[in-house]
């Protein structure tokens, strides 16, 4: 069991918490917005029952794990005796370059000082600090404590044993660690993301799709088996000879794709008339809230499914 700090407890800082505080560590939160903990606490032991009743708290209960989650209204207490710091403020440069001196200067030597950034390369606000060895970007997919995959992104002068440790601890919590060797702008998954996103906006910019096509070919198609496996994997398991003979068979057809993906499409330009229009006609924004909670309860089915299968149904 380790101390962690949890810096900035929105949406993001208050998953970690829950994920890193099932994993029976302690966990300090702390936000500049002395209300944000205190939000973040009544949202997690909303959240803590359902989680359980899906068996997905680490064989812990709801009470425990939220009494080892404790609010600091004083950063330096936030960051006394840590191994681990999470940081969690908005998503500008400027933020991080304001926050991470501050978390550099008062956290303990030996802590390792992670981002959540979804997009600021690590090298970009940790360059000029003292400790800039022991800091790195995690990125997580929101909710981490239902979405295990965590990016682990060093800048060039992060020391490898720091990565090294950073990736055992949130092995440690449960998560699959994704170790980057070096920074990349979308670091991993949202250079795939972002590639599936622009052909799903072209199809619909161009006619030869609906709002709703695009989500039957992944929801109801590509994402049952990406659900539990991969696209190398698929593959593999596509063409008789495996992997290579999947290769050689079908490259043909996506070469001759390529060309045609390459003009860009304006996300918030005229298509996002129609795509709006028929997203507000399935969903109200007035419910977004509520479908956001049934998204989550969505995913701790899966997750709950995932973790049965894998034990039921061998290799
Ligand atoms: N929301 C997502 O889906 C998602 C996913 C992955 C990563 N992230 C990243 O996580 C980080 C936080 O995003 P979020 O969605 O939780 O945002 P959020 O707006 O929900 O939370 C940000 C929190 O930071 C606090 N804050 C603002 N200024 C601060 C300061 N000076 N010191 C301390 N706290 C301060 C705010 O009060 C707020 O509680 C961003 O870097 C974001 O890119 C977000």
């Amino acid at each position: 069991m380790s101390k962690t700090a949890i810096i900035g407890s929105g949406f993001i800082g208050r998953a970690w918490a829950i994920t890193f505080a099932r994993a029976g560590h302690d966990v300090a939160l702390w936000d500049n917005d002395s209300q944000a903990p205190r939000r973040a606490i009544d949202f997690i032991a909303g959240v803590l029952p359902d989680l359980k009743a899906n068996d997905l708290l680490m064989g812990r209960e709801p009470d425990d794990v939220l009494a080892s989650i404790r609010v600091e209204d004083d950063l330096e207490a936030a960051l006394a005796g840590v191994s681990h710091v999470q940081e969690n403020t908005p998503e500008t440069v400027a933020m991080k370059k304001e926050i991470f001196p501050r978390l550099d200067a008062a956290a303990p030597a030996d802590a390792s000082i992670a981002s959540s950034s979804s997009a600021i390369l690590p090298s970009h606000f940790t360059e000029e600090l003292e400790g800039r060895a022991r800091c790195l970007v995690v990125h997580p997919i929101n909710p981490p404590y239902l979405i295990p995959a965590a990016e682990v992104v060093p800048a060039p002068w992060t020391a490898p044993e720091v990565v090294e440790r950073v990736r055992d601890f949130l092995v440690s919590c449960g998560q699959a660690p994704i170790v980057m060797k070096r920074e990349l702008d979308g670091f991993i998954m949202n250079r795939m993301q972002g590639a599936l996103l622009e052909e799903a906006f072209r199809l619909v910019a161009d006619g030869y799709a609906t709002i709703e096509d695009v989500d039957i070919g992944i929801r109801d198609g590509l994402a049952l088996r990406w659900s539990f496996m991969g696209p190398f994997e698929t593959i593999d398991l596509n063409a008789p000879g495996g992997i290579r003979d999947y290769a050689i068979r079908y490259q043909g057809i996506y070469e001759n794709l390529f060309p045609q993906m390459q003009r860009r499409v304006d996300w918030a330009g005229p298509v996002m008339d129609v795509i709006e229009r028929d997203r507000r006609a399935k969903l109200p924004e007035k419910d977004l809230v509520r479908h956001q909670a049934w998204r989550d309860r969505r995913l701790m089915a899966l997750a709950a499914h995932k973790r049965r299968a894998a034990k039921d149904i061998s290799e």
